[in-house]
């Protein structure tokens, strides 16, 4: 690995971790370790380097999302339900001086009211959903264009 070699973090939030057996007709048959071998071969081939990150906390993601900003070139986050909820994560995604792609498994515009407001895309560079597990690989080639095309203007 090359220390200038552009890093992406991916960030999970709640419930994420019990992705194949959650509601497999939601959420896909994928669990997040084969999402996570899934992400790896394609970053190989966009030559970045990534972090893939899981956690049921609201606060340690908003501390990952902080050490997303100073460490890595751009995010994919997966908010989960704190989507739906969560200022703080809105703000956070809006202090990062990096792109972040909010990324969702399901169609979130095609379920229950409550899901198809998410605070955190007010921020988001793109948003992507409704693909399963290929929305990752989506929001990771999407992410490495912008990072690309930023790189080409500065
Ligand atoms: C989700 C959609 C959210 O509404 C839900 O709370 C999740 C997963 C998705 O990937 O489809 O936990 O973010």
């Amino acid at each position: 690995m090359h220390s200038n070699q552009t890093k992406i973090l991916i960030l999970n939030g709640p419930n994420l971790n019990l992705l194949g057996s959650r509601e497999p007709i939601i959420y896909g048959s994928h669990s997040l370790e084969q999402i996570k071998r899934l992400c790896e071969t394609r970053a190989t081939e966009l030559n970045v380097e990534i972090d893939f990150i899981q956690t049921n906390h609201e606060g340690e993601m908003l501390e990952h999302i902080h050490d997303g900003g100073a460490r890595f070139q751009g995010i994919v986050l997966n908010p989960a339900a704190y989507s739906h909820t969560s200022v703080a994560l809105l703000d956070a995604v809006l202090a990062v001086d990096v792109p972040v792609v909010e990324v969702h498994l399901s169609n979130i515009h095609k379920r229950e009211e409550y899901r198809k407001k998410s605070f955190v895309s007010f921020g988001a560079a793109g948003v992507i959903f409704g693909f399963g597990a290929t929305g990752y690989i989506l929001a990771l080639d999407g992410l490495v264009a912008k990072i690309g095309a930023n790189k080409m203007v500065e």
